[in-house]
């Protein structure tokens, strides 16, 4: 979910490709451009959030939506229509997302479906289970058990400082909850997948160790009551929503796809874009460059200078010029990541119009980025200082959650 616009280790090589590729583990623009959504909503067969999603998510809930409903950051889903119906009749759903720890510290993009998700467990009072795939990252980088196992309980104390609330939440490792129900259903869903559904779902060759092959399953099968008895037993008709960037969506085509055929509901989706590199969207964030990314590690100097150097201007390079001409918002960093995190539509509005006519220059838009996400960054510190082990061991433990539909 992390990565947008990031080299994915592990996957085929697309970098001359004519068409973009968008796969769990590879995110490349075609040649120069943009990641074109519209075509990935066509390509995968999802759906485009519209306007009317927002409206409803707001009457539901009675509070404003999340600035990513507002401004597109979600903007695909899959059957989050019947999710809102059955919540509009009294019913209730789980939300389950999850992260693959691959590195230590997270950057702003890692943060955005969790932050997401925290709201829609707020707004809508439904439980959630948080899957950590410490095997996936095993099995898809130069990672030793133990160091993905501890990969992952590092991470949780990121996702934990976002704010969820520990009676609706269970947050679990695949190397350490594995097994029982949840591998029962595991094996039934490999039973419906042939080899060559694996290689034309997520490009696997035959050249890949089955290792890979055999993990979609254990990605597909939180999205089924059945596999959390401590959880839902005697609710094993509950409905799932899944939050998550778009590149997971070959994992949920492929449970969905399966669904029906083990008795289970097909889970609902919905679904972001990608979290731009501060070189521009055209750019690849990079594991290895951490200049192209702001991490919640970052000092606040870093983050200015982060900013000051190297996020992607649409300005003009002289003054006189960029008086004339405004800056082009299209391509220009700033601005997309103050749409990300700047609360306030009117201010946005007003940075967009100024700026965009030349009558704001970039230092001064930079500047505004530079306060928002220090606070921001500053906040999630000082949130994730207070999460103690015994917090993350509560987090993770077994056990049956009575309030979680409270
Ligand atoms: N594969 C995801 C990653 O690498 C982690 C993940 C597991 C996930 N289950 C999920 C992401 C459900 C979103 C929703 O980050």
């Amino acid at each position: 979910m992390e990565k947008i616009e990031e080299e994915k280790e592990g996957g085929a090589a697309a970098a001359e490709e004519e068409e973009q590729v968008v796969n769990p583990w590879q995110v490349a623009a075609k040649d120069g451009g943009k990641i074109d959504y519209q075509k990935l909503i066509d390509k995968f067969g999802c759906k485009r959030l519209d306007d009317s999603f927002v409206q409803r998510v707001e009457r539901l809930t009675s509070r404003p939506a999340h600035v990513f409903l507002r401004r597109e950051v979600f903007f695909a889903h899959r059957d989050f229509n019947d999710i809102l119906d059955l919540y509009e009749r009294g019913d209730k759903f789980y939300l389950y997302t999850g992260r693959g720890p691959s590195s230590e510290a997270l950057h702003l993009g890692h943060l955005i479906p969790f932050m997401f998700t925290k709201y829609l467990q707020d707004a809508f009072k439904v439980p959630l289970v948080i899957q950590l795939t410490d095997d996936e990252k095993v099995l898809w980088k130069s990672l030793t058990i133990e160091e993905g196992k501890r990969l992952a309980r590092e991470n949780a104390k990121d996702i934990i400082a976002c704010g969820f609330d520990i009676s609706k939440t269970f947050i679990f490792s695949d190397f350490n909850h594995v097994g029982g129900a949840f591998y029962e259903n595991m094996v039934k869903v490999s039973k419906c997948v042939t080899l060559n559904q694996a290689f034309a779902i997520f490009g696997f060759t035959g050249e890949d160790h089955i290792g890979k092959v055999s993990f979609p399953p254990v990605q597909a099968v939180p999205s089924f009551p059945s596999s959390f008895p401590h959880l839902f037993s005697g609710k094993e008709n509950l409905r799932c929503l899944i939050p998550c960037a778009i590149d997971q969506d070959p994992y949920f085509r492929m449970t969905r796809d399966v669904a029906p055929r083990i008795g289970e509901h097909k889970p609902s989706l919905i679904e972001s874009t990608f979290f731009p590199a501060l070189q521009g969207e055209t750019g690849k964030m990079s594991a290895s460059d951490p200049n192209s990314a702001i991490y919640v590690t970052d000092s606040a100097e870093d983050i200015k200078n982060k900013i000051n150097k190297y996020a992607f201007s649409g300005g003009q390079d002289s003054i006189e010029k960029h008086r004339q001409l405004g800056a082009n918002l299209e391509v220009d960093i700033p601005v997309k990541y103050l749409s990300f995190f700047l609360e306030g539509d009117n201010e946005l509005e007003h940075i967009k119009k100024e700026y965009g006519a030349g009558r704001m220059l970039t230092g001064e838009v930079k500047q505004r980025l530079t306060q928002v996400l220090t606070e921001l960054v500053e906040r999630h510190r000082r949130a994730r200082a207070a999460v103690t082990e015994e917090m993350v061991d509560a987090f993770m433990a077994i056990r049956p959650l009575p309030h979680m539909f409270d």
